[in-house]
């Protein structure tokens, strides 16, 4: 499973990337908002920082809701950087661009998907990534992760390459919930890849071992 962070705050995926474990970065307007990063020129050079940071892809959302300018916006931003993801909405005119891009090699990540359909759909027009929102989901009393399963399903039965990319995900028992059923990668904030390594016995047991080294090593 791969470990993509859900930010656009450079020091989290500094963070993040020293622990070693991080295979990417989705960002979206809402969290360049957050960032207070605003103005063309700023946002594209937002995700130039980001790539030199990350090894690895990094998802940037377009604008744009009508085709030309999905593909005229997509293009400008696949050619910021060869680790950039074009991240395009599940609307009709998004799914047109979706197999435009396929067709030229640009990479692609479809964002907003809440149903097996629109993943099929996506799957079927070339998507790198489909981004299903499962937090979104259990905010309205529907089950997130029923999801990731169907489309783990359908996407087996007919082996489509698109990868399932668990969004949305809002804490650790997402990420383990969706690892056990396939998902081809989780994207969350920070606490929810740190929150994994936390365990009340690991810390007593190590206590323990460095308090029995020390009776003996005085
Ligand atoms: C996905 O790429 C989105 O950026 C994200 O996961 C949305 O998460 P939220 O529902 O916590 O805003």
């Amino acid at each position: 499973m791969k470990f993509f962070i859900d930010t656009a705050n450079l020091d989290q995926i500094r963070e993040a990337q020293q622990l070693g474990v991080l295979d990417g970065v989705t960002t979206n307007p809402s969290l360049m908002a957050k960032e207070g990063i605003t103005g063309r020129n700023n946002i594209l050079k937002h995700y130039v920082d980001i790539c030199e940071i990350v090894d690895g892809d990094v998802s940037a959302e377009v604008i744009a809701t009508d085709f030309e300018n999905i593909v005229k916006e997509g293009e400008e931003l696949a050619e910021l950087h060869e680790q950039i993801v074009v991240k395009v909405p599940m609307i009709e005119d998004g799914v047109k661009a979706l197999k435009y891009f396929s067709d030229k090699g640009i990479r692609t990540n479809c964002t907003l998907i809440f149903s097996a359909g629109q993943a099929l759909l996506a799957a079927k027009a070339g998507a790198t990534y489909v981004s299903p929102f499962i937090g979104r989901l259990d905010d309205v009393s529907t089950d997130g992760l029923n999801l990731i399963a169907e489309i783990r399903h359908i996407y087996d039965n007919y082996a489509f390459e698109t990868q399932i990319l668990a969004a949305s995900i809002r804490h650790t028992m997402h990420v383990l919930e969706c690892a056990k059923i396939g998902a081809d990668v989780m994207t969350g904030g920070l606490s929810s890849i740190t929150g994994l390594l936390k365990h009340p016995l690991t810390d007593i047991g190590l206590e323990k071992f460095l308090a029995d080294y020390k009776k003996g090593n005085q």
